[in-house]
């Protein structure tokens, strides 16, 4: 299937594409950090929440997780401006084809954030209200966190799609488009990395000092609740990395390079170490779960801009060839349209110089046509008979034009045209007897 190839709208680029690429690797992964915390959060709180039934502890973590979320959420909305608006600038045809073909859904995007964020701040601001009827609360828990798992798949969907113009032609909106090769794939390489970076930061945000003090449990100890995001983050890393290789097995071939494998396996190997280390503190007794806390979280925080440098890398090489097919038919379209351009103002300049040449003619037709035939009388004498009567006369013409006397007894007398000036009857005097 042949991809279709829109025109570009020919416009500057507001910085230099290398700049614009930087950013958008930056801001992206800023953004994606904290959508991980404000979904894993969410999570967290739901699980949290249910085990609370039977643990009132867990309910405490629960409440206290959910602070986070709200805050985290007003991050990842904000933060998600930047890449969203450099992706118009950079991807235009390609996003705008994208987004247009699962419109529906796409524009859902802005109704269920909205769902999810009220969800969320019922779910927290409401949270004594709902003591007594915590199935209520959890439902709400429930849906505030389906909404927010959703809200993601619908971005990669499109992310995805439009990548990949050749499918354009055969989408038939959001289902289809989300049912393409890699799109579920991708999905649950997200989710488990939101798994991932929101057990980490709840390793770290139980262990600060300040987290006892907010929060007294009666039976749980807060190691015991480190532990818990510990052993998430531990196995979310591996279902990382399963995922991940399924992911890439998974690509369209137009977007693989070399430099792309490298750097995938790269950003893999960076993890290890971090997997290592997690293991240790997991397994041994003695050992503190904040031991090479810092390098861990160091491993992640490189694997994860090598996977988002990577992941751009492959968006460039998919595009490529579309890019330069875009770029080459709006180079064209802009030769036409300048072409066109110059070709219309011949075409004024030329017509303008038959009026010059023939000044007569337009005045003639205004003032005379009507009741002067070239070779037939009419209601005055045809042209043929005055020009006989004023050969090389063309002064008389005029003579007679501006003060028309009474000759032909059958014919009714002439008008005179004082609004013709001397000029304009010489034009016409001329243009008669030449025609
Ligand atoms: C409303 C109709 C009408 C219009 C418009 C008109 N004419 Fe005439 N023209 C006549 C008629 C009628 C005669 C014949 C008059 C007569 O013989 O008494 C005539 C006669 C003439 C004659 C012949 C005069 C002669 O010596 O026999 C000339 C030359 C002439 N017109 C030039 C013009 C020119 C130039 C214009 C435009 C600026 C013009 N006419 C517009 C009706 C018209």
């Amino acid at each position: 299937m042949t991809a279709p190839i829109p025109r570009d709208i020919p416009l500057p680029l507001p910085a230099p594409e290398g700049l614009l690429e930087i950013l958008l690797i930056a801001a992206f992964l800023v953004h994606i950090l904290f959508v991980h915390l404000m979904i894993g959060g969410s999570m967290f709180s739901l699980v949290c929440q249910i085990r609370g039934l039977k643990t009132p502890d867990y309910e405490k973590l629960a409440y206290r997780i959910m602070q986070t979320v709200t805050v985290n959420k007003s991050l990842a909305v904000v933060m998600g401006v930047a890449p969203l608006l450099i992706i118009n600038t950079l991807y235009a045809p390609q996003f705008y084809a994208s987004s247009a073909l699962i419109g529906d859904m796409w524009m859902a995007v802005i109704p269920l954030v909205t769902l999810a964020f009220l969800l969320a701040y019922a779910h927290k601001f409401w949270w004594n209200h709902f003591l007594n009827i915590p199935e209520l609360h959890i439902g709400i828990a429930a849906l505030e966190t389906v909404l927010f798992l959703v809200i993601p798949l619908i971005f990669m969907t499109n992310v995805n799609l439009m990548l990949f113009p050749e499918y354009w032609p055969k989408v038939t909106g959001f289902f289809s488009a989300m049912l393409l090769p890699n799109v579920l794939l991708r999905y649950l390489h997200f989710v488990s990395a939101t798994v991932l970076f929101s057990s980490l930061f709840f390793v770290w945000w139980t262990g600060r000092k300040t987290f006892r003090v907010e929060v007294q449990f009666s039976e749980l100890r807060v190691i015991d609740v480190r532990r818990f995001f510990y052993a998430f983050a531990f196995g979310a890393t591996i279902f990382q990395i399963l995922t991940g290789l399924m992911v890439f097995v998974s690509l369209p071939a137009q977007g693989m390079s070399w430099g792309f494998t490298a750097l995938l396996m790269l950003g893999g190997l960076v993890v290890l170490p971090a997997i290592w280390w997690m293991w240790q503190n997991l397994t041994r007794p003695g050992h503190l779960l904040d031991d090479n806390f810092k390098q861990i979280l160091t491993c992640f925080a490189c694997a994860t801009i090598i996977m988002g440098i990577a992941r751009h890398d492959y968006r460039e090489n998919a595009l490529a060839d579309h890019k330069a097919a875009i770029a080459e038919k709006t180079i064209n379209y802009q030769a036409a349209v300048k072409e066109a351009g110059e070709q219309a103002q011949l075409a004024a300049i030329k017509a303008k110089e038959n009026d010059v040449a023939a000044p007569g003619a337009a005045a003639f037709n205004q003032n005379c046509a009507a009741c002067h035939h070239a070779t037939l009388p009419t209601v005055g004498p045809a042209l043929q008979e005055i020009k006989e009567a004023y050969a090389n006369n063309p002064d008389g013409i005029a003579a007679w034009t501006k003060a028309p006397g009474k000759k032909r007894p059958d014919s009714m007398k002439m008008p005179g045209f004082p609004q013709l000036s001397d000029d304009e009857l010489t034009a016409i005097s001329q243009y008669i007897l030449s025609h």
